[in-house]
């Protein structure tokens, strides 16, 4: 195999990147990036990958969620804080309902770069170049607003350190402290369906943290912190490059602008630039596994991004449909069982369930969503193998973007509040009330 680098992708064909006016002003902003310090560190990355590693041998489960794309204009206190709230929310109610212990990834921080189906997007006769997320060009249809700059590479990096360093914030501050569940409460949940069964959950962990604390006579281990990771898709490949860096300590080299990073369905190519560029970094990193990616390709990526078969290298995201899962995820288990591999397998019940409404808006339905969690944990019961975690598209706001849910939302609500530019998110009592079922899923009991 060829000689890595960090730029080697670049020898590669490189799927979903912009076409940038000047290459040098991309190079320069590289330049730029690289030389400010990182987001994240090379022992985060590895305890992440070692819980990644303990969540495939089943002894702990994988909350991943946030934005379908961040926004610049979302680095907000109140929209960080409502993230992570409800991912702080949902992963108290998890490891209630599972007993084990929950790993928080959230897709935040850099989630910034969207693939496209097309490059150009044409409206009455005129073409321009698609919004591939803030990271890259303005969503506005003007030619100017549509313009990929570079620049926007350097605004997404101090979004993600001013988001980061708020969320660092929260978490070591006593926010995510389970002696005080009720700084996690948000007004708008008010008397909605899951609320009361949430503030019974939270009732219950009280009193078990005070009796184990009346027992031993000080205060419970961790329950005043809890860790929190980062993710995004590695897609747009020179700011993937810009900190990708060695440090004095370990060997080997880290992406250190995310803990985890995810190579996206449209960019699975095993001969491609954006395998090319995974493959030398230290980081674990998620792949998302869609309907096209046949058995053999799956082996063939799993051997090019992990050829040693490190435990918690390798987060396995399928993503099929709730109509199809049934007929593509069993050979997909059976042929990385066969070849010996034991990656941690999650399930993004979001992406294979969408569809247009007669006003044209992308939804998902929440019933569409939890059966083929449902499904998921099902086949790969079936299977002797281990459903670790789950894949959300969501925010902290009371956004309409998805329909169903304990409220019932219906396609014609849908307007009240959608606010996505991209994919429907769950909001924040839809996703509250799909982790209190999840437990269930994992009994099969639903
Ligand atoms: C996404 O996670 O937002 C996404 C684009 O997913 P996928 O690559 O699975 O289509
Ligand atoms: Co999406």
């Amino acid at each position: 195999m060829n000689t890595w680098t960090p730029d080697s992708w670049r020898r590669f064909q490189a799927l979903q990147q912009p076409d940038y006016p000047d290459q040098a002003a991309v190079d320069d902003i590289v330049i730029q990036i690289s030389s400010l310090p990182p987001l994240v560190t090379s022992w985060e990355v590895e305890a992440l990958r070692g819980q990644l590693a303990e969540a495939a041998a089943g002894q702990r489960f994988l909350l991943h969620g946030g934005d379908c794309a961040e926004r610049f204009a979302d680095c907000t206190p109140e929209i960080i804080t409502n993230k992570l709230k409800i991912l702080l929310q949902m992963s108290l109610v998890l490891v209630h309902g599972l007993q084990r212990r929950v790993t928080r990834v959230g897709r935040l921080a850099g989630q910034y770069a969207k693939p496209r189906s097309a490059d150009l997007e044409t409206r009455d006769g005129v073409a321009l170049p698609s919004y591939r997320g803030d990271l890259v060009n303005r969503p506005e249809f003007e030619a100017d607003a549509r313009r990929p700059d570079p620049f926007n590479m350097l605004r997404g990096y101090t979004r993600a350190a001013l988001t980061l360093n708020f969320v660092r914030a929260l978490v070591v501050g006593g926010f995510a402290d389970l002696h005080h569940p009720e700084n996690w409460d948000l007004e708008f949940m008010g008397l909605a369906p899951a609320a009361a069964e949430y503030r019974r959950v939270v009732a219950e962990i009280g009193r078990s943290l005070q009796f184990m604390e009346t027992i031993s006579g000080q205060p419970a281990g961790d329950s005043g912190r809890v860790d929190f990771f980062t993710s995004h898709e590695a897609l747009l490949l020179p700011y993937e490059q810009a900190q990708t860096r060695t440090t004095p300590k370990r060997p080997g080299w880290f992406n250190l602008a995310t803990h985890l990073p995810w190579l996206g369905a449209r960019t699975v190519d095993p001969g491609g630039a954006h395998v090319e560029y995974l493959r030398g970094i230290r980081n674990p990193i998620g792949i998302k596994v869609g309907p096209n990616l046949s058995p053999d390709q799956l082996i063939e990526l799993l051997e090019r991004l992990d050829p040693e078969g490190e435990p918690g290298r390798i987060t396995l995201i399928h993503r099929f449909g709730i109509g199809v899962i049934e007929a593509r995820l069993p050979p997909l288990v059976e042929a990385v069982a066969r070849a010996g591999r034991k990656p941690l397998w999650i399930s993004d019940p979001m992406h294979g369930n969408t569809r247009t409404t007669d006003d044209g808006l992308k939804t998902r339905s929440f019933d569409d969503i939890l059966g083929e969690l449902g499904h998921a944990f099902r086949i790969h019961r079936a299977c002797g193998s281990r459903l670790g975690g789950v894949h959300f598209e969501l925010t902290g706001d009371n956004v309409t973007e998805c329909t169903g849910g304990a409220r019932g939302l219906a396609d014609g609500d849908l307007h009240r509040d959608y606010r996505s530019l991209v994919d429907p998110r769950l909001n924040y009592e839809q996703a509250l009330e799909m982790a209190l079922l999840i437990a269930r899923l994992d009994e099969g009991a639903v």
